[in-house]
């Protein structure tokens, strides 16, 4: 493939990294260009597996994916573990990899673990025998496509020659095909000279297809990259925003439901984002925002940092409130008490659990003796007692006093199980189901006084109470 010629074709593209967004992105993009062979590679072989193997088992649950992958896989799109093979075969290769938060080392706590992406670049470098266009999907500090193109350039094995762009992902979780489909916007930032504009143009091309052109922004790779950070930034600064108010409705008798309507009416703050709940959850929001604190901190903005720092304190400060109330309602004496956690995933309509704030939940409540019961319709019941065991490393405890709390946690495959006999049920994840359930009979199979803490506001309050429950609801009184 030769950039400089004025037609290059892209038929062949590849993306590293078969997650929530490698897999939805790249089965979109197959759907859409049929005329492109689209391959997906990981390292992780079972979750190639996964996604080669049954349509209601595939890695990623996401409403309308299942079908998009039943039409175009094996066709156009194929998942595979080759990664050296698709490198070798594709012009234009996405990396999709993981960014998580840095566990060691400079930057531990806030930086992001740029291991996987250094490792996909250095793997493109070695694999490829052509000019590629290399394409930053993940969410990575500004500035990373540098060190992207120096790890390029150092490791490369021919005379070829490498573009960096970037073109990071604004997909949301349980609602990804429909973003993919009608893009807020797609962002795709390059090198401001003839060469950078030519390898844009190749995505944007690949976009057109279906996305109206002026929703297709283009500029500088440094203003892509940072872009999105901050975008997620300001998503999480909204709800931990109406959060924090939400504490303030509890002591006043404001309602954060009637509160957050008249300030939402305002076109100029709207209505999306600012529903209150029991903590923002989700692999990014967290990780992306210790980013961004890092990196301000990085360049000496001391109270850049601090300020969008506060974001993550008021959310951890909200679970934590929740949780508090539940021990408060128990005068702090929850031993043997059966709480019954309705939802696991962070979020509707997702099987993924990353940094939900069941994890947090659970964690107190059962450090302070608690027996948990669990339903979520999509979480798997490997992946919760994973997210428990996970977040126990972080607490002084031995491997035996793990294995008890363990033990006092049990899963359930159908909500009305999972209720009963308990004492309260707290609901976190704000699953349509959860509405639909018979209430009344959840109050005739537990416990007397019989609590519902919704950490959703998603069921109607007076209806609860009507049916004798004693409630707690965010934001209310
Ligand atoms: P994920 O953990 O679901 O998937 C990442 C995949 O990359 C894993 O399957 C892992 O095995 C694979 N991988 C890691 N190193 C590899 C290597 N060297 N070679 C091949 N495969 C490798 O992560 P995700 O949720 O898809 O997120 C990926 C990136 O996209 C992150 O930077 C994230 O911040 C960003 N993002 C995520 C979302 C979302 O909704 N999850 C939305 C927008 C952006
Ligand atoms: C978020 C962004 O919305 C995406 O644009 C971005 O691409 C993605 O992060 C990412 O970079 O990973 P996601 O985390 O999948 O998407 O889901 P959101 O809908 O943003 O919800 C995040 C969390 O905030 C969930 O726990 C949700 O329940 C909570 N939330 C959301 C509220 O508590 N209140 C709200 O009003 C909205």
């Amino acid at each position: 493939m030769d950039i400089k010629k004025e037609k290059m074709k892209i038929d062949r593209i590849c993306c590293i990294g078969a997650g929530f967004v490698g897999g939805p992105t790249m089965a979109v993009i197959a759907l859409k260009c049929p005329n492109i062979r689209v391959t997906v590679v990981d390292i992780n072989e079972k979750k190639i597996q996964a996604w080669n193997g049954q349509l209601n088992k595939l890695p990623v649950y996401e409403p309308g994916l299942a079908d998009i992958i039943d039409k175009v896989r094996d066709v156009n799109l194929f998942f595979s573990t080759e990664i050296n093979k698709a490198i070798e075969e594709s012009q234009m290769i996405f990396l999709a990899v993981n960014t998580p938060t840095k566990k060691s080392g400079e930057g531990k706590g806030y930086a992001a673990d740029l291991t996987y992406i250094e490792n996909s670049a250095k793997q493109i470098a070695k694999a490829a025998k052509s000019d590629k266009i290399v394409i930053e999907k993940s969410t990575l500090p500004v500035r990373t496509a540098e060190r992207v193109k120096e790890i390029l350039e150092l490791n490369k094995k021919h005379n070829i020659s490498f573009d960096v762009i970037s073109n990071p992902e604004f997909l949301a979780e349980g609602t990804a095909i429909n973003d993919l489909f009608k893009s807020d916007r797609v962002l795709v930032g390059g090198e401001p000279n003839e060469r950078g504009l030519k390898a844009v143009n190749h995505l944007v091309d690949i976009y057109k297809r279906w996305i109206p052109e002026d929703k297709i922004l283009k500029t500088n790779v440094w203003s892509s990259e940072l872009s999105k950070l901050v975008s997620n930034a300001m998503l999480a600064q909204r709800i931990s925003s109406i959060n924090s108010i939400s504490a303030l409705c509890e002591k006043t008798g404001a309602d954060i439901q009637e509160v957050a309507l008249a300030v939402g009416m305002d076109s100029r703050i709207g209505s999306s984002f600012l529903k209150s709940s029991i903590g923002f959850g989700g692999s990014c929001f967290k990780k992306d925002i210790l980013n961004l604190t890092y990196i301000s901190r990085l360049y000496g903005l001391n109270e850049v940092a601090d300020y969008w720092e506060k974001i993550i304190l008021i959310n951890d400060y909200q679970t934590e409130r929740f949780a508090d109330k539940i021990l408060d309602n128990f005068n702090n004496n929850i031993e043997g008490k059966i709480i019954s956690i309705l939802g696991w995933a962070f979020k509707k309509n997702t099987n993924d659990s990353r940094e939900s704030a069941s994890i947090y939940l659970s964690r107190k409540l059962l450090l302070n003796g608690a027996k948990i019961n669990v339903y979520d319709p999509m979480v798997h019941k490997s992946r919760i007692i994973d997210d428990i065991n996970n977040v126990l490393k972080d607490v002084n405890i031995c491997d035996d006093e793990v294995n008890e709390i363990i033990s006092k946690i049990t899963i359930y495959d159908n909500p009305y199980e999972a209720v009963n006999k308990s004492n309260l049920v707290a609901i976190c994840t704000e699953w349509d189901e959860f509405i639909e359930l018979d209430w009344g009979e959840i109050f005739n199979i537990m416990k007397k006084p019989s609590w519902v803490f919704d950490g959703r506001n998603l069921i109607e309050k007076s209806k609860l109470e009507k049916l004798g429950f004693k409630t707690f609801f965010i934001g209310k009184s």
